[in-house]
């Protein structure tokens, strides 16, 4: 029986694996061992986001974590399998068991930059998507809309979350005034200047915002929109858990390959959690759009988001 990869392997893997990205930063993973390389994977319901009913944003969120694990297990040598079996826990939604395997063959091309995929919330250049990572992206089930066209709909996007009680709670419950906890966003990640930050208070403490003020907040997503190369949008064939897990792999492939070639990444989710879902549809024919986000170019840096313990991602049950 072969006894690799080690546990100290394991645990280092399973360290880089959890710096995958989540909706707030909610980190919503969570593994139970079942054996000395074999966990239960699970999505744990305690950290589900209120506008986050079907589990969308959450299913990509644990298709973004696996898939940070096995680039992160490629990267050290090593491989990670997933046996998928869709479960209702009382407190979860179970996706299966994973086991950590030696790798055959060579690595995965992405395994080499994984560590350095992050979101950038700066304005980008302007500048067109060089072709090759246009035709990357579209392999990938993706699409490209132009920003200008794009820009309306994330006006009205906003204007709606800033009025929706669940997005302003989530943004309360998840949104962190310092630059060192463990979850959720920190303001430095979230580019939030001190007037900002009263600004946020300020709505946070009414619960939602009248038309007038939600309108004025949303010139910020718009500024961001309009100060990108591309917006694209990846779709899926199905929202089945299953569906929304493997396009969470696709999310991260996407973005990691886009962060590798030097350009930057932003979500702006709220296009597809308010009811402007529709009009993006009609913009992409139809199509069923599960994440749309802004790339381009900056020479600013990011601050790196936290993340938790690796004892509070790893537990019994
Ligand atoms: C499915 C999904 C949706 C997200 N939606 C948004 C969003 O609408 N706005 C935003 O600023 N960040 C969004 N994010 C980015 C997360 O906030 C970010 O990944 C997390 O805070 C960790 O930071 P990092 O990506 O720099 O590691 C989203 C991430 C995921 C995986």
């Amino acid at each position: 029986m072969s006894t690799t990869p080690s546990a100290e392997t394991i645990a280092t893997v399973i360290k880089a694996g959890s710096r995958a990205p989540s909706a707030h930063n909610t980190q919503p993973w969570r593994l139970t061992p079942l054996g000395s390389r074999s966990y239960s994977l699970w999505y744990c319901l305690a950290d589900k986001l209120r506008a986050d009913p079907d589990d969308r944003d959450g299913m990509m969120a644990m298709g973004g974590f696996y898939e940070t694990l096995r680039l992160s297990a490629h990267a050290h040598e090593c491989d990670v399998e997933l046996t998928p079996v869709i479960e209702e826990l009382a407190d979860g939604v179970s996706l299966g068991s994973i086991e950590f395997k030696d790798r055959h063959g060579p690595p995965d091309p992405l395994a080499l930059s994984i560590g350095e995929r992050q979101c950038n919330r700066h304005e980008y250049a302007r500048r067109p998507l060089p072709a090759g990572l246009v035709e990357a992206l579209t392999s990938l089930g993706q699409l490209l809309v132009s920003p200008i066209s794009v820009a309306p709909l994330v006006s009205k996007a906003s204007v709606l979350a800033w009025k929706d009680s669940r997005f302003v709670r989530d943004l309360d419950e998840w949104t962190r005034f310092d630059d060192t906890s463990a979850d959720g966003m920190t303001t430095d990640c979230l580019q939030l200047s001190k007037v900002d930050q009263a600004a946020l208070k300020f709505a946070l403490r009414r619960g939602r915002l009248p038309g007038w003020l939600a309108r004025v907040y949303a010139t910020r997503d718009v500024r961001l929109t309009r100060a990108s190369s591309s917006l694209v949008v990846l779709t899926t064939a199905s929202r089945d858990p299953l569906s929304l897990f493997e396009a969470g792999r696709r999310l991260i492939q996407s973005w990691t390959l886009i962060n590798s070639v030097g350009y930057s990444w932003h979500p702006m989710s709220i296009v597809i959690d308010q009811s402007t879902v529709h009009q993006l549809q009609d913009m992409i024919d139809g199509a069923d759009p599960v994440a749309i986000y802004r790339v381009g170019l900056t020479d600013q840096d990011a601050a790196w988001s936290k993340r938790r313990d690796i004892a509070d991602i790893v537990v019994q049950r």
